[in-house]
């Protein structure tokens, strides 16, 4: 842990990005980009303050569902909007203080940690962009960073720099101290601009020391598109981790992992597969196309195109094309096609026949089924839950089971079958 407070802004409307939603809830691969910042974060220091103010309640609450023991900040957003008015109330408990933009969902730890090492009165984040839209426009000449100009404000002049100001700083808490309430509203958008610090502490001999930073990890987002980019690059180191650890993946670029799903052992992912919530997969074999949820999958094969729902437990068993499986427990089973198995437990050598249903919803309650041991299910088979089959049962092709079935037996319902002869040919009226 290091000596060093982290302040995090996330009080801003997100206008740009054109949702109800606060920006820094929008999610990249099932999370808010918050929860990327804030666990980074964490690993760095004990101090971290979060500024809220638009949205405030849903923000705090959904920091809190991830994290304990972060700060929450209120900016008065009516009279101090915008990015310096953000930093007027922070209360930092180390000398020096990390402050970063809410928006920047692919920092690291390691990317943060380099700004620790430059001995500054303000260190501070640019890249060079070949699109620099958006972003403020760091103004140096000889070789010293003057200040920064947001586009808004920015004269033609200004606006062909390409070096931007990519919305990370770290700041000597006596600077913080001496000028934020020295900020100014006077520009283009009315607002306290956090930037405008470098300016004032340049006048005053303080000295401010540029970082080069990739975008890679401190891509700001404004829009939906820019989101759905750093997704893209989340979920890409996501699938580099496991690729260095020994999974195989065909076509990794259609391949979705979220950042809670596991893998142990040899494991193979085909092409189109999608990996959500906090899943384990443990040598085995998920077939193109198919969709796993909050599921644990342990020597076995599934798909192509199947969709194991969560809290689905699979353990030496075969799933095949476009079988749905939900809250089911399933050892040693084989289920080649075409099924629904909710809320089951499905035991080992048993057979699900192609079309089998649990029906474990009478529109009021789920129930569950129970299968035992070498148990054969016929095709076609709707098994109506609650409901319990024994081991080393057949239940034949067509046949709805309504009562439990004991050990041994063979279960049948099935209308008899009838022949009219010629009927085809009366119907069409052909000879
Ligand atoms: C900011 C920088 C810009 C930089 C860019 C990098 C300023 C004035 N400009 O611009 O130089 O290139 O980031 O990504 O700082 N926020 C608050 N309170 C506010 C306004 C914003 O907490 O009143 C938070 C937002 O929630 C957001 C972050 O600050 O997480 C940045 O705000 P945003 O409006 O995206 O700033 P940019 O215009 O991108
Ligand atoms: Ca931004």
């Amino acid at each position: 842990m290091e000596n060093i407070s982290i302040v995090i802004l996330a009080a801003g409307k997100g206008t740009r990005m054109k949702s109800q939603k606060a920006k820094v809830l929008h999610e990249l691969a099932s999370k808010p980009m918050l929860y990327y910042i804030i666990k980074e974060a964490k690993k760095i220091t004990d101090d971290i303050s979060v500024v809220v103010a638009h949205q405030k309640d849903e923000v705090k609450s959904t920091v809190e569902k991830f994290f304990e023991g972060i700060n929450f900040i209120e900016q008065d957003l009516e009279k101090y909007p915008g990015t310096g008015g953000a930093v007027k109330n922070i209360q930092p408990k180390y000398d020096r203080v990390l402050v970063l933009n809410g928006d920047m969902p692919l920092v690291t730890t390691q990317s943060l940690k380099a700004f620790l090492e430059v001995d500054a009165d303000i260190v501070m984040s640019i890249f060079d962009l070949n699109n620099p839209a958006g972003y403020g426009r760091v103004i140096i000449k000889n070789n010293e960073v003057q200040y920064i100009v947001e586009q808004k404000d920015a004269t033609d002049e200004e606006l062909k720099t390409t070096t931007v100001n990519a919305g990370v700083y770290c700041f000597s808490k006596n600077v913080l101290e001496e000028f934020v309430p020295l900020l100014s509203n006077e520009n283009a958008q009315k607002e306290y601009y956090l930037t405008d610090i470098i300016e004032l502490a340049k006048n005053k001999h303080k000295t401010i020391k540029p970082l080069f930073v990739d975008e890679e990890h401190f891509k700001g987002i404004n829009s939906k598109k820019d989101l759905a980019e750093a997704e893209e690059i989340l979920l890409d180191r996501i699938k580099e981790k496991w690729l260095a650890a020994g999974v195989i993946m065909q076509l990794p670029q259609t391949v979705y992992i979220e950042d809670d799903v596991e893998f142990e052992g040899e494991c193979i992912l085909e092409q189109g597969v999608r990996i959500t919530g906090k899943s384990k997969i443990e040598n085995s074999h998920i077939k193109a196309h198919s969709i796993i949820e909050d599921s644990v999958v342990v020597d076995s094969d599934v798909g192509p195109l199947a969709h194991l729902r969560p809290n689905s437990f699979l353990k030496d068993t075969h799933i095949g094309n476009f079988v749905e499986v939900k809250k089911s427990n399933l050892v040693g089973v084989k289920a080649g096609h075409l099924s629904y198995l909710g809320d089951s437990e499905i035991k080992r050598g048993t057979n699900i026949g192609a079309g089998t249903i649990t029906c474990n919803y009478d529109g009021k309650n789920k129930y569950k089924t129970k299968i035992g041991k070498n148990v054969f299910i016929g095709s076609d088979t709707q098994l109506v839950a609650p409901v319990n089959i024994e081991d080393d049962v057949m239940i034949a092709a067509g046949t709805t089971v309504t009562k439990d079935v004991k050990k041994g037996s063979l279960a049948i319902s099935r209308t008899p079958l009838k022949f009219v002869e010629n009927f085809f040919y009366k119907f069409f009226k052909k000879d």
